[in-house]
């Protein structure tokens, strides 16, 4: 089994989230079970080759995509996901950008599960985020759709964050 995560990354926020993920999902599972893409470099070509998928993502000016993502947004709506599990984290900033919180992890949330995925990984709002809205949740908005992180406001949590989504995923996938 082989894991592809898969990111965009304009501040190398969620560059290094990802690289924190594959560290400790390789230390997890005791084996180099993730390999990582920048998808500026070689867009989805490798997708194939995984039926795990990790896709990391951030939200920018307002409840925009970061800018790799939106560069090759229409590739995702052509790519087969139906026999693929994904699961998806994002960064934000839910102080400065409260009413755009995480959006673009709702974004690609919806157009992997539309084009097949089975999304893993859904993550608790819990009471230790405080922002207005989010297009990121659910929609009871009891979870996000994913590891919603935030090293603008709450850099110190997002180790524990990291590290408890990762053994959620293995639970999940056991
Ligand atoms: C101009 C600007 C706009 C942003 N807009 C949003 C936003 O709408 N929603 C949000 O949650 N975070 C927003 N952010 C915060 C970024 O998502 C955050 O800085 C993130 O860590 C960037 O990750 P990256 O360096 O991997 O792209 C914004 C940041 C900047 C500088």
């Amino acid at each position: 089994m082989k894991i592809g995560l898969f990111y965009g990354s304009t501040t190398c926020y969620t560059e290094m989230a990802a690289e924190k993920i594959q560290l400790k999902l390789n230390e997890l599972f005791g084996f180099e079970l993730v390999d990582l893409y920048n998808i500026k470099d070689n867009g989805f070509d490798h997708i194939t080759e995984y039926d795990l998928l990790i896709l990391g993502i951030s939200t920018w000016d307002f409840g925009e995509l970061q800018e790799d993502w939106e560069a090759k947004w229409q590739d995702i709506e052509t790519l087969e996901l139906n026999n693929k599990t994904v699961a998806l984290f994002g960064l934000g900033d839910q102080d400065g950008y409260a009413e755009w919180f995480q959006d673009a992890l709702g974004m690609l949330h919806d157009v992997v599960v539309a084009q097949g995925a089975s999304p893993i990984g859904y993550w608790p709002n819990s009471d230790e985020y405080d922002f207005i809205a989010s297009k990121a949740l659910t929609e009871d908005q009891s979870h996000f759709v994913g590891l919603a992180l935030d090293d603008e406001g709450q850099y110190d949590k997002s180790e524990l964050r990291i590290s408890q989504w990762c053994e959620q995923l293995l639970t999940e996938l056991a």
